[in-house]
């Protein structure tokens, strides 16, 4: 798609990736896009580069403002492939720009090119670079999502550029928030987001919170927020910077995320009267088969919900696969202020419940006990076991303060 000029000077010359669904494991049902700005001032800057597969529609989108050659400086903020796949081309064709990269930054990009010809300035938290007209203002984010990570705001246009930081994976026509708004709706902007930060900045909360305030101290005005993936939050920016904090401070909703799995649909006949029991306490409830479902969506409703109910059948005593998966993944993404409970049918010893529970144990989740484990079928009565473990874990999670911040 054609370039648009951001702010005066500034274009994005990024690729929209239509096709992708799977991002690194991440289901992308939208899509996603690679951002990158050039800075036309007179020292040309280029600020991050772009997936490999898409190196070329990135080199048109600048030769259609200025030759290559020109460039002199180089913005590296963040080291993944989907950011740097296509330096080693980019820098055949400028050989003379000096890259601009934090120390970990280099390190890393060491490990992925021959770099021994390129030119580059480590730049740390608080450095500064003028390209002229302009000022570029270097801050680290070390581990925001990784070591090298960094963030980039240019002075006079009052930009930050936050590379994966309040991105979102959608492919649209839509440079800026506003329109996508317009032609989309902001529940599925805001879904996006979500999404994202679950899956990716889930574990880095404390951090995010850290830096957040780190960037208020320094005083600087932002009136637009460029991110390397997605829109380009222009209408008000600090509305979603409010977002990152409620997020990390373990913002939810007042709801329950049901997720299970099974093999006869015993344990999926349990989530009925559960899910009744449930609704019937004013709390709102979404069921998810995880084999029915991908698991970073799986993540997306976990996060979204101040509670969840994990369903496994017990086979050859542990729990089913497709939630051992789940459990050990998002055990990995570090969540926080979020209760959790278990459920689910076995036929003799059982056990797929219990080892559910040393899983929350492990993780650190805040946990509601005893779990409910029901033998085959539900039968009547444990119809109504199911109901009312339902409504007291709903109980539980309405008077749930672990969450700060937390609203309806
Ligand atoms: C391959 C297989 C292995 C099983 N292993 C166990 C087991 O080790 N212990 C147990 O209590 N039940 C075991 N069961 C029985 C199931 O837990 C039981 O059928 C349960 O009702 C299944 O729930 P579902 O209908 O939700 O899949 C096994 C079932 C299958 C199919
Ligand atoms: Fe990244
Ligand atoms: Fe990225």
């Amino acid at each position: 798609m054609k370039t648009v000029e951001i702010k005066p000077n500034i274009f994005w010359v990024g690729a929209i990736d239509w096709a992708i669904r799977d991002f690194h494991g991440y289901i992308t049902q939208r899509g996603t896009t690679y951002n990158n700005y050039l800075i036309m001032d007179e020292n040309i800057t280029l600020i991050d580069t772009v997936k490999e597969d898409f190196c070329d529609v990135t080199l048109d989108n600048i030769k259609r403002i200025t030759g290559l050659e020109k460039i002199k400086n180089i913005v590296i903020n963040h080291i993944e492939p989907d950011h740097v796949g296509s330096i080693d081309k980019i820098m055949l064709l400028c050989p003379q720009a000096t890259i601009y990269i934090s120390e970990r930054g280099k390190r890393g990009l060491d490990r992925y090119f021959d770099t021994s010809n390129w030119q580059f300035k480590i730049v740390k938290n608080g450095d500064t670079l003028s390209t002229g007209t302009y000022t570029l203002l270097f801050i680290e984010t070390p581990m925001l999502h990784w070591p090298d990570s960094m963030v980039t705001y240019v002075k006079e246009a009052k930009l930050l550029i936050s590379q994966d930081a309040f991105g979102q994976h959608i492919a649209s026509s839509s440079r800026f928030d506003d329109e996508f708004v317009a032609c989309s709706s902001q529940s599925e902007l805001d879904d996006a987001v979500i999404d994202y930060y679950a899956n990716i900045l889930m574990p880095f909360g404390q951090l995010i919170k850290t830096k957040i305030a780190e960037i208020v101290k320094l005083g600087i005005e932002i009136d637009m927020i460029a991110p390397d993936h997605g829109v380009i939050w222009r209408r008000n920016p600090e509305k979603i910077m409010q977002s990152y904090l409620d997020m990390a401070n373990g913002k939810a909703n007042l709801s329950v995320a049901i997720i299970y799995d099974t093999m006869w649909h015993s344990t999926e006949q349990m989530t009925i009267p559960l899910m009744q029991g449930i609704k019937d306490e004013g709390v709102e409830c979404n069921a998810l088969k995880l084999r029915a479902t991908p698991m970073s969506v799986a993540i997306k409703e976990f996060w979204k919900a101040r509670g969840s109910l994990i369903g496994t059948p017990t086979v050859n005593n542990v729990m089913f696969p497709s939630i051992a998966e789940f459990l050990y993944h998002l055990g990995g993404l570090r969540p926080k202020n979020r209760i959790v409970g278990a459920f689910g049918s076995f036929g003799w010893g059982g056990g797929g419940v219990k080892e559910a529970y040393d899983m929350f144990k492990k993780i650190g989740l805040e946990i509601f006990e005893p779990g409910l484990q029901l033998q085959y079928r539900p039968k009547e009565d444990d119809k109504e076991k199911c109901y009312n473990f339902g409504r007291d874990f709903a109980k539980k999670v309405k008077e749930y303060h672990g969450v700060v911040n937390n609203q309806k």
